[in-house]
């Protein structure tokens, strides 16, 4: 992951760095650093931590009026965090930051620096003391040259002293846009750098970008001249604003229902459905996604079989851009991420199209690659999200699901016409349920109180309710550091059930009214052992346990919506009372730009 910021032509470069660094903490935050050039001598500043331990050591020192600099913010790839391995790094008079992977950093050691010595343990490394070795008077054919030898994905910004005017930008499957505003700005995500810019460009693999005071002149590889249009752009609206929240995921939380209210908005009105989209039925439909994006797709697989009446199949981005995927013309592949730029998922969606398939991507940021890749955008109005662990993000994929769903029921013919309508007014007021549940914070409170000590807990659920298990188990585990699992109800017994002991945590997802009774012998399965179990349900939905948490009536099928609440309150709570760093927990990047 990793976020690159560079800046040219400034009043003053240090306060645009670390302002963009900021807003590009949700990439990595191991580490961060800046560099600029002073009266042409680079003077760099880099620090283990968050960006507030760099900024604590800048004030420390004086203040730099350089008008050019770049900055990083790091999540640790190759070597631990630490000072050495923060980026920008040097050789000679060249200095870069870079997010990606030099896959091939070992071999480029040996054949071309075997008598360099490297201060870090990174990849990055190699790529700045080989453009210190291919230089001899021009860093731009020394960048093309360098990028020309690197395998695998990198965004640089680089600075030379020898031409201190210039900020050279480089591409290859990492995101990066440039910006014209008063001066000249690049960052890996438009948000670092959209208060400063009137005119953006995304740039493409294979393209490097020089940034000179107030212009921007973009090359490819080997050196040919490109003409690139703008990209249409709206100043985005980030605030890294909690509001009254002490937390950014529980403001998030909280901003749920909009999130959803503005996505089924966007599509669906008093006429009807307004996609943009003429679908013929196909035989068989893939989704691939990573992470909370796929359990929203585990659960738009069973709102497109129960509806649309076509195979789903559901796969893991990492998984599917190596498997050999059977994909063709005729297998539409839909792509679902919140930031449009996760590495697994962009390389599934052009493994996707290369094999001729038609792409629709569920994507929150409008101008990210996978967007701007994609045959088809179906644009989540989330709004900016900031904690790592989504919440918003993804009830707005569910609701987007919900809305492709009813209308492949609709245009296919596969379901009963009165049902759909009904199923269109309740997804119109779906906000509304969700709002409701949001009222369940007291009791989860408590039960949160209880919970703070435990070391385990697991997830059952039968159908999308193993899918909400699912997302719930992966937000108990990623911000508090519990151990959790999600299973199948029906498939505890065949195994897991052996770890269940006296007061073991078991908490039941009742989405599938329909199967409540099954889902009742599961419950009493564990319970018999010993497990104390919480159950999430329907008003509709009577079920035994030690504890029930009753959410307001809904449509069964989006019940995930609203049961999926209680378990990011629940996650939030107990991750507060155990101390933890809720909004940027350990190890974890949100935008996983590389594999
Ligand atoms: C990271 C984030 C998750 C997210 C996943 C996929 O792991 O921490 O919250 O679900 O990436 O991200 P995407 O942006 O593609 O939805």
């Amino acid at each position: 992951m990793c976020g690159i910021i560079g800046c040219n032509g400034v009043e003053s470069a240090v306060p645009v760095l670390i302002n963009g660094l900021k807003k590009m903490e949700y990439r990595g935050y191991d580490s961060s650093g800046i560099a600029v050039l002073c009266k042409g001598k680079t003077v760099t500043e880099k620090k283990k931590g968050r960006v507030a331990a760099l900024v604590k050591e800048l004030e420390r020192k004086a203040n730099s009026e350089a008008q050019i600099g770049i900055g990083h913010t790091r999540w640790a790839t190759h070597g631990e965090p630490s000072d050495e391995n923060a980026h920008p790094h040097q050789s000679g008079k060249f200095t870069l930051v870079h997010n990606g992977i030099i896959e091939n950093h070992t071999k480029l050691k040996e054949q071309y620096l075997k008598l360099t010595a490297m201060k870090s343990g990174t990849d990055t490394e190699v790529a700045v003391h080989l453009l210190n070795r291919f230089c001899s008077d021009s860093c731009l054919e020394a960048i093309a040259h360098t990028a020309k030898q690197l395998e695998g994905s990198f965004a640089f910004a680089v600075m030379y002293e020898d031409e201190p005017e210039k900020l050279f930008c480089v591409r290859q499957a990492s995101p990066l846009v440039v910006g014209l505003g008063e001066g000249t700005f690049a960052a890996s995500d438009t948000a670092a750098i959209s208060e400063n810019i009137h005119t953006l460009y995304r740039m493409n693999d294979g393209e490097i970008a020089v940034l000179e005071k107030d212009r921007i002149s973009f090359y490819d590889f080997e050196l040919n001249r490109i003409t690139k249009t703008p990209d249409v752009f709206e100043k985005s609206s980030y605030t890294a604003d909690k509001g009254s929240c002490e937390h950014f995921m529980l403001k998030e939380i909280y901003e749920q229902p909009e999130a959803i209210r503005r996505t089924v908005e966007a599509y669906l009105n008093e006429n009807g459905f307004d996609l943009g989209l003429k679908p013929a039925k196909p035989e068989r439909i893939f989704i691939v996604a990573c992470g909370s994006a796929y359990h929203a797709g585990l659960v738009g697989r069973r709102v497109f079989e129960t509806l649309a009446k076509i195979p789903v199949s559901v796969e893991t981005a990492s998984e599917f851009r190596y498997s050999e995927p059977l994909v063709n013309e005729e297998t539409p592949v839909i792509i679902i991420s919140q930031s449009g730029e996760t590495a697994d998922s962009l390389a599934a969606l052009r493994e996707a199209k290369k094999r001729g398939a038609k792409t629709l991507s569920i994507v929150n940021v409008k101008e990210s690659t996978i967007a701007s890749e994609s045959d088809f955008v179906l644009l989540t109005r989330a709004g900016p999200e900031i904690a790592v662990a989504t919440t918003k993000a993804y009830g707005a994929q569910l609701s987007a699901l919900y809305l492709l769903g009813i209308y492949f029921a609709e245009s296919f013919g596969t379901a009963d016409k009165n049902e759909l309508e009904e199923m269109k007014k309740a997804l119109n007021d779906l906000h509304k349920s969700v709002s409701a549940a949001l009222n369940c914070e007291e009791q989860i409170k408590e039960i949160a109180h209880r919970l703070k000590g435990i070391d385990r807990a697991y997830f059952i659920g039968r159908g999308a309710g193993f899918a909400a298990a699912s997302e719930g188990s992966l937000k108990l585990k990623e911000i508090s550091y519990i151990h959790c699992e999600a299973y199948a109800a029906g498939e505890m017994k065949h195994g897991t059930i052996s770890l269940i002991e006296k007061d073991t945590t078991v908490i039941a997802m009742n989405t599938q009214t329909a199967l409540a009774h099954k889902l009742q012998s599961n419950i009493d399965e564990v319970r018999s052992r010993g497990a104390r179990v919480i159950a999430v349900t329907s008003a509709d939905s009577k079920i035994n346990a030690d504890e029930t948490i009753t959410l307001p009536e809904v449509h069964p099928l989006f019940a995930v919506s609203t049961q999926i609440v209680p378990l990011q309150l629940l996650s939030y709570h107990i991750a507060r009372l155990r101390g933890c760093d809720i909004d940027k927990p350990r190890n974890l990047a949100k935008s996983v730009t590389v594999e």
